[in-house]
C-alpha cells in the first residue's frame, strides 16, 4: 500500500539523504511533504522525477500524513512529534529527544524489528554508532552471549552535519574552526556532543544505554570512548567483546557473514579490511580484523565500518518506515 510521508528536516544532510533512499529503494508514496525551517520555503526539491516545493513545518503540517520521518535535531522532534502523534501520524525520530524513553522503540530492522510494531506514535533511530555496532553484537549476543563491550570509535566529520564537513575543509586550508572547539583537520578530537557530570559525553552516554535497550540487556557491560576524526563520511569502530562461551574464530566469521546487512572483509594477507571510504554511500555494515583478544577468556577484537549518514541514519530510518508498512 502507498503511504503520505513528510520529511521533517527535509534540506539538512540526513533529510536530503532520506529522499534519495526512498527513491532508490522505491518506497511506495502516495503523497510527500518537504518540511523544514522558514529560511528553505519555497526551495525546489526533485523527487521520484517530480518537482516539489519545501514547506515551513507548523502544527498542521501532519494532515493526512501516515508517516513522518524526523530529522531535525532534537528540540524540534521534542515538540513536533508529539504534535504529529495527537494527528495519527507515526514518527519515525533520527534525533535522541525520545530514543531511551520507555514508551519509545529503538529500531535496528536487521537486530530487533519486532520492536518496532509495539510502537505508541514514535519509533527512534538509534545514535550512527551504536546502529553499526549492534549488527555484528546482535550475532554474537545470539551465539555466545555478550558479557562486554568495550567501544572506541573513530566518527566522521558528516556526523556533525554541514558544519563539520566545513569545519574539516576549511581546516586543511588552515582556517580556524567554527563548529568544533579545537581544530579537526590533522587532529583527532576524544569529545562528540557535551560532556557530563560523569565525565563521559552524550556520545558515550548513547552508545552505552542503547546497546543495552536494542540487545534487551540490561546486565550487559558497555563502556565507550567517542572520537571525532578528519574524515569526511564513514565512522569506523574498534569493539573489544567479551563473550560468556567459548566461540571457534572460523565459525564466528561464517556466521557474521551470513547476517543480513554485513559484509565481512577479513583478508589481512592481501591488506582487506573495512575502510571509510569504501563503506561511503552504501547500506552495509563492515566487518573485519576478526582476532582473539589474548587478555580475556572469550574475548574477540573487531573493526566495524559504515556510512553514518546512510546506515547510520537515512536508510536505518526508512528500513523502520517500510517495517510499518507491513504493519495491519
Ligand atoms: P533549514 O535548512 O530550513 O534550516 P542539518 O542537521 O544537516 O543541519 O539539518 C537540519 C535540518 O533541520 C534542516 O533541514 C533544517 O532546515 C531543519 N530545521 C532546523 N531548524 C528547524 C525549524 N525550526 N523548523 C523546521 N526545520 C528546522
Amino acid at each position: 500500500r502507498e503511504a503520505n510521508l513528510a520529511i521533517v528536516g527535509a534540506t539538512g544532510m540526513v533529510g536530503q539523504t532520506i529522499k534519495r533512499v526512498l527513491e532508490e529503494r522505491d518506497f511506495p508514496v502516495n503523497k510527500i511533504l518537504f518540511l523544514a525551517s522558514k529560511r528553505s520555503v519555497g526551495k525546489k526539491v526533485m523527487f521520484k522525477g517530480k518537482e516539489h516545493v519545501v514547506q515551513e513545518l507548523n502544527e498542521g503540517s501532519f494532515k493526512d500524513i501516515d508517516i513522518a520521518l524526523f530529522s531535525a535535531g532534537g528540540a524540534i522532534s521534542k515538540k513536533y512529534a508529539l504534535i504529529a502523534k495527537e494527528n495519527g501520524t507515526v514518527v519515525v525520530d533520527n534525533s535522541s529527544a525520545w530514543r531511551m524513553d520507555e514508551d519509545v522503540p529503538l529500531v535496528v530492522p536487521e537486530v530487533n524489528p519486532e520492536d518496532a510494531f509495539s510502537h505508541k506514535g514514535i519509533i527512534s533511530n538509534p545514535n550512527c554508532s551504536t546502529i553499526q555496532a549492534v549488527l555484528p553484537l546482535k550475532v554474537l549476543d545470539d551465539l555466545f552471549k555478550v558479557k562486554r563491550v568495550v567501544y572506541s570509535t573513530y566518527q566522521a566529520v558528516s556526523g556533525s552535519g554541514v558544519a563539520g564537513v566545513d569545519d574539516l575543509k576549511a581546516g586543511i586550508q588552515g582556517k580556524e574552526p567554527k563548529n568544533y572547539p579545537h581544530p579537526i583537520a590533522f587532529n583527532c578530537l576524544p569529545h562528540i556532543d557535551v560532556f557530563m557530570d560523569d565525565g563521559y559525553t552524550k556520545e558515550e552516554r548513547k552508545m552505552i544505554d542503547e546497546t543495552k535497550k536494542i540487545l534487551k540487556s540490561s546486565k550487559m557491560g558497555v563502556t565507550a570512548t567517542t572520537v571525532r576524526v578528519p574524515v569526511e563520511n564513514g565512522h569506523s569502530l574498534s569493539v573489544n567483546v567479551e563473550l560468556e562461551k567459548p566461540y571457534n574464530l572460523q565459525s564466528v566469521l561464517q556466521s557474521l557473514n551470513d547476517k543480513e546487512g554485513i559484509v565481512v572483509l577479513d583478508d589481512i594477507k592481501n591488506n582487506v579490511y573495512p575502510m571509510a571510504i569504501n563503506a561511503h554511500n552504501t547500506d552495509d555494515v563492515y566487518v573485519g580484523r576478526l582476532r582473539r583478544d589474548f587478555s580475556l577468556e572469550n574475548g574477540l577484537n573487531l573493526w566495524v565500518v559504515a556510512d553514518n549518514i546512510r546506515k547510520g541514519a537515512a536508510t536505518n530510518t526508512v528500513q523502520i518506515a517500510e517495517l510499518l508498512l507491513k504493519e495491519d
